[in-house]
């Protein structure tokens, strides 16, 4: 089954607005049109509107890092996934610092990520293990703990959604997964979602590999056949890094 490689750059709290909108160009310049591999950034909240306008027709699409599960209501601070909607396309659901920094639960990244798909949004769903669960002989069990949790009460697989597995040891450390690490969890994650609702859903469901990916290490996780794509966190906020990235990705 032929899937279409996927990159999502998540900026995470960084860039000042000047700096996005430098960033927002130079990826932009680099990037627009390319074909072979689905690009999307994700900026901070803030930026999502020059994101929007400064991305307009180039093919790259435009994420946020979270939302709330709530459309619209006294939730002080909080973003609506139905707001989301006007400016951007993509939404990243249970990113390892959403459960980690702030304690998101399961049951809460299920709610997120209904709300995501009630409001036509493409969410981008991350799981991952922590080093002590990885070192307990964990993994699996916390894959297919996340899995089931996010997908509670879900009659089939959206087909418009991504999952990164990213292991916690692995983000912002510089310590990647090795290659065939990624292949054998993004496997695993395959097989998971295979038991869960269908084989043909699963071989149609794009699963990322996430941590410590740079410009010199994107083309081994390329070669992997259950590796769909890269999100990536520091090298997205540099242009060239990004770009080799995402070319990384092209057959
Ligand atoms: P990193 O972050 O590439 O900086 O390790 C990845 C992520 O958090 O998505």
């Amino acid at each position: 089954m032929a899937r279409i490689p996927v990159v999502g750059g998540n900026w995470k709290m960084n860039t000042a607005r000047s700096e996005a909108q430098d960033l927002l160009r130079d990826v932009r310049a680099r990037l627009d049109g390319i074909a072979g591999v689905e690009v999307i950034v994700f900026p901070p909240a803030p930026w999502i509107a020059d994101a929007a306008d400064m991305l307009c027709s180039s093919g790259l699409r435009v994420g946020v890092q979270n939302v709330y599960w709530e459309p619209k209501g006294a939730f002080t601070g909080e973003i609506s996934p139905v707001m989301i909607g006007a400016t951007a396309t993509d939404v990243l659901v249970g990113h390892s610092e959403r459960r980690h920094v702030f304690g998101e639960t399961d049951a809460e990244t299920n709610r997120k990520l209904r709300a995501v798909l009630d409001a036509a949004l493409r969410p981008t769903l991350a799981i991952g293990e922590l080093r002590e669960e990885a070192e307990g002989g964990q993994t699996e069990a916390v894959l297919r703990r996340q899995l089931l949790g996010a997908f509670e009460g879900f009659e089939a697989l959206p087909d418009n959604l991504i999952v990164a597995y990213e292991p916690v040891w692995a983000i912002g450390t510089g310590l990647a997964a090795t290659a065939d690490d990624a292949q054998e969890r993004c496997a695993l994650v395959r097989r998971i979602l295979a038991e869960r609702f269908n084989h043909s859903s699963a071989d149609a469901c794009r699963v990322q590999y996430g941590g410590s990916v740079n410009a010199e290490n994107a083309a081994g996780y390329a070669a992997c056949p259950d590796v769909d794509g890269v999100l990536v966190g520091g090298a997205s906020l540099n242009g060239a890094s990004f770009e080799a990235i995402c070319r990384a990705f092209v057959a």
